[in-house]
C-alpha cells in the first residue's frame, strides 16, 4: 500500500483568509470564547471543551490545540470575523490517516455567531489550503443527518455525500449514524 512523505507538510500554523473570516491559531484572548460554548449541548460532546467552563479549563483547551501541530495531529484554528475581529468558533484539520493522503475537518460556532456564513466560508478556505497540500488528496466530513447547518455549508463547498455509516460514532451516550462528505483533489 502506498505509503505518502508526511516530512513536508507545514510545521508552522499558516494564516489563512478569504477576506471574510481568518483562520489563525488560538490565544488566550480566546479565553471567552471557549467558555461561551461550555453549556452548548453538542460542541462538549465532539471536541475536548469541558463543560465547567471555567476560565483554567478554557485556557488548558487552548493549550490543546497549540499541542496538535507538534504532536502530529493536525492543525486547529480559531475563526474569526475579519470586521470584528472577533472569534467566533474552531476549525481543524485533522491528520490521522494523512499516510494514506487523507485528512479530516471538523468545526463548531459559537450559537451566538451561527448562520451567518462563518463554517462556510472557513470550510471553503480551508479545504483549498488542504487540497493544494502534496500530501492531502482527499478531505473528509462526517456529519449527523439531522445537523443540517453542517451538511448545508459542505454541500455549499463543494463536498460530496457518500453515504451513510451506520452505527458510526458513539456521541454522547448514543450511538449515531453519520453521512460520509468528501472533497478530492482533481484530477486524482
Ligand atoms: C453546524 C454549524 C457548524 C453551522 O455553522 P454556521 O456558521 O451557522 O453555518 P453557516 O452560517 O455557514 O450556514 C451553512 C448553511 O446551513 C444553513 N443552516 C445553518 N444552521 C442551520 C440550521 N440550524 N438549520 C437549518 N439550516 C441551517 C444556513 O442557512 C446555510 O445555508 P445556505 O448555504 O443554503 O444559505 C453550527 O451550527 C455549530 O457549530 N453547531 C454545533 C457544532 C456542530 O454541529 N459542528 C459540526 C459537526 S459535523
Amino acid at each position: 500500500m502506498p505509503r505518502f512523505d508526511c516530512s513536508m507538510l507545514p510545521t508552522v500554523m499558516p494564516q489563512l483568509s478569504d477576506g471574510r473570516v481568518a483562520l489563525r491559531a488560538f490565544n488566550e484572548s480566546d479565553v471567552s470564547l471557549i467558555q461561551s460554548v461550555a453549556d452548548d449541548p453538542l460542541i462538549p460532546l465532539i471536541t475536548t471543551v469541558l463543560t465547567s467552563g471555567t476560565h483554567d479549563d478554557a485556557l488548558a483547551f487552548i493549550a490543546r490545540q497549540h499541542d496538535r501541530l507538534s504532536t502530529g495531529t493536525g492543525y486547529s484554528f480559531a475563526i474569526t470575523d475579519t470586521i470584528s475581529d472577533q472569534a467566533v468558533g474552531q476549525i481543524g484539520l485533522w491528520l490521522h490517516d494523512i499516510r494514506h493522503g487523507r485528512a479530516s475537518i471538523g468545526y463548531w460556532v459559537a450559537p451566538v455567531f451561527r448562520r451567518r456564513g462563518f463554517v462556510t466560508a472557513s470550510l471553503d478556505t480551508l479545504t483549498s489550503w488542504a487540497l493544494s497540500l502534496e500530501e492531502v488528496h482527499r478531505v473528509h466530513l462526517y456529519v449527523e443527518p439531522t445537523n443540517v447547518g453542517s451538511w448545508r455549508a459542505a454541500e455549499r463547498c463543494g463536498y460530496s455525500r457518500e453515504g451513510l455509516l451506520r452505527s458510526w460514532q458513539e456521541i454522547g451516550s448514543e450511538r449515531k449514524d453519520v453521512f460520509m462528505y468528501s472533497a478530492v483533489r482533481t484530477p486524482y
